[in-house]
C-alpha cells in the first residue's frame, strides 16, 4: 500500500538496531501503530509472537491478513459447498494471481484454493451500488476516486465478500484477508495524487488499468496462528492491558505531524467497513464522519501530553520508537520525554533516507522524498 509513514524502506535499519543491541527475537512484540503492517510482518518473521494494533479498520484487516494468518486461507467451508465449488473452479481467468508482502512477490499456482477464490472474484461483472455512486466515475456524486469500470468491480467484489460472510461461507478471518486483498488492489488503481484527501479531475493512466486482486502473503512463524493477535484500539488505551514483562518489545511509529490518517485514507476505510449506507459522504471529497478518529498526537496543542500518556504506559522490556524531522515535537523534546521513562536510551539517525511508501508506481507523488528518520531504543523503567 502506498502509505504515508510506511516503514517498508526502513526494515533493514530496524533489524540492525534490534540485532546490534541484542534484543532477543522471542516472546511477544507489539507494533502499536501498525499502518500497513510492514514492521509487524518483519517482527513476526524475526521470530516474535506478534501483536499489531491500529485504530483504522483498513489497517486492522491488513494486519489480520499478514499476522493472524500463518499461511494462505483455505476457504474450506466455501469450497465444500458444491454450488460454489463448481462456480469457482469453472470461472475462467487468464490472469495470474500475484502475492504481496514485505518479502514475497511471486505468482500463485492456479489450483491453490485462495488463488481460485481471488480469480473468481476478479472476473465478476461490475455492478452499481452505494460505493460506486458515491466515489467512482459515472456515479451520482461525480467523485473520481476510481474509474467507472474499476468502481463497478470494487462494488461487486466487496458485495460478494459480504454475502459470503453473512451466509457463513467464509470465516471472519477469511473475510478480513479478502477485504485486505481488495484494498491493496484498489489502492494501486486509485485516481489520486497520493492520498485520498482529494481525487484528480481526470482519470490518470494508472487508474485506467484494470483492478487486479493480489494475494496478501501471511508472514510465516514458528508459533501457532492463534498466538498472534491484532487489535483495533487507541494505542494508549491498548497499553493499559499489558502487565510488566508480558511484552518483550513495543515498536511505536505514531503519527507525528498534522496529517490525520482517517481523512487521508477515508476511501480505504469505507471499502473496509462497507458502510456507505450509514453516513452521508461530505463535500467534494466525500469524507466520512468529522468526529472519526482525530488523533491527539497530530495536534500541536495536545501532542506532548499524548506522547507522555503513551510513554508512561509502556512496560515492555524494550521500546523502539520511530520519529522523523517533520514531527510536531522537536527531536530534543522527545528524547527528554523518552529519558524520563526509559533507561539506556540509544539514538540512531538515518540521514536523508530515501522515503518510499512502496515500490515505485507510475504517477504517484512521493512527497517527502528526503527525510531524516530516527530510531530510538530504550529500556522502559516500568
Ligand atoms: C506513521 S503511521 C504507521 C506506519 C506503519 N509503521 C507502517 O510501516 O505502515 C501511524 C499509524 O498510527 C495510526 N494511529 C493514529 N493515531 C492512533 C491512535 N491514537 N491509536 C492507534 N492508532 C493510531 C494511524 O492510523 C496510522 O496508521
Amino acid at each position: 500500500m502506498n502509505y504515508i509513514g510506511s516503514k517498508y524502506s526502513l526494515l533493514k535499519e530496524i533489524e540492525a538496531v534490534l540485532d546490534k543491541n541484542h534484543v532477543p527475537a522471542d516472546s511477544i512484540a507489539l507494533d502499536l501503530f501498525a499502518g500497513t503492517a510492514a514492521v509487524a510482518q518483519f517482527l513476526k518473521l524475526r521470530g516474535h509472537i506478534t501483536y499489531a494494533n491500529d485504530w483504522q479498520y483498513y489497517s486492522y484487516v491488513t494486519s489480520v491478513a499478514f499476522i493472524e494468518h500463518n499461511a494462505f486461507p483455505t476457504f474450506d467451508t466455501l469450497l465444500a459447498d458444491t454450488f460454489w465449488k463448481k462456480r469457482i473452479e469453472s470461472a475462467s481467468s487468464e490472469k495470474r494471481i500475484f502475492t504481496y508482502s514485505i518479502n514475497n512477490r511471486t505468482s500463485l499456482p492456479d489450483n491453490m484454493p485462495c488463488a481460485q477464490v481471488l480469480s473468481y472474484l476478479d472476473q465478476l461483472p461490475g455492478q452499481r451500488g452505494l460505493f460506486y455512486e458515491a466515489y467512482c466515475s459515472g456515479g451520482n456524486a461525480k467523485r473520481l476516486y476510481y474509474s467507472g469500470d474499476n468502481g463497478l468491480r470494487i462494488q461487486a467484489i466487496r458485495d460478494h465478500i459480504e454475502t459470503w460472510n453473512s451466509e457463513g461461507l467464509v470465516t471472519e478471518k477469511e473475510k478480513a484477508w479478502l477485504i485486505a486483498c481488495l484494498i491493496e488492489a484498489a489502492d494501486r488503481v486509485a485516481n489520486t495524487a497520493s492520498v485520498y484527501g482529494a481525487h484528480l479531475k481526470h482519470i490518470k493512466r494508472s487508474a485506467q488499468a484494470p483492478l487486479m486482486l493480489v494475494a496478501l502473503q501471511p508472514a510465516s512463524s514458528p508459533h501457532s496462528p492463534d498466538q498472534h493477535r491484532v487489535f483495533q484500539q487507541d494505542g494508549a488505551k491498548l497499553l493499559e492491558r499489558f502487565t510488566p514483562g508480558q511484552l518483550r518489545l513495543i515498536y511505536m511509529d505514531p503519527p507525528y505531524n498534522h496529517r490525520q490518517y482517517a481523512a487521508n485514507y477515508h476511501v480505504l476505510e469505507t471499502i473496509a467497513r462497507w458502510d456507505v449506507n450509514l453516513f452521508e459522504p461530505r463535500g467534494v471529497t466525500g469524507l466520512r464522519n468529522r468526529k472519526e478518529q482525530r488523533s491527539d498526537l497530530c495536534l500541536r496543542s495536545t501532542a506532548e501530553a499524548a506522547f507522555r500518556a503513551l510513554f508512561e504506559r509502556v512496560n515492555s522490556d524494550y521500546l523502539l520508537f520511530s520519529y522523523n524531522n517533520e514531527g510536531l515535537l522537536s527531536g530534543k523534546k522527545l528524547l527528554e520525554l523518552l529519558e524520563e521513562f526509559c533507561t539506556d536510551v540509544r539514538f540512531t539517525e538515518i540521514r536523508f533516507k530515501r522515503f518510499r511508501a512502496d515500490i515505485n508506481r507510475e504517477n504517484r507523488i512521493y512527497k517527502a522524498d528526503r527525510t531524516r528518520e530516527f530510531l530510538i531504543l530504550g529500556k522502559p523503567k516500568k
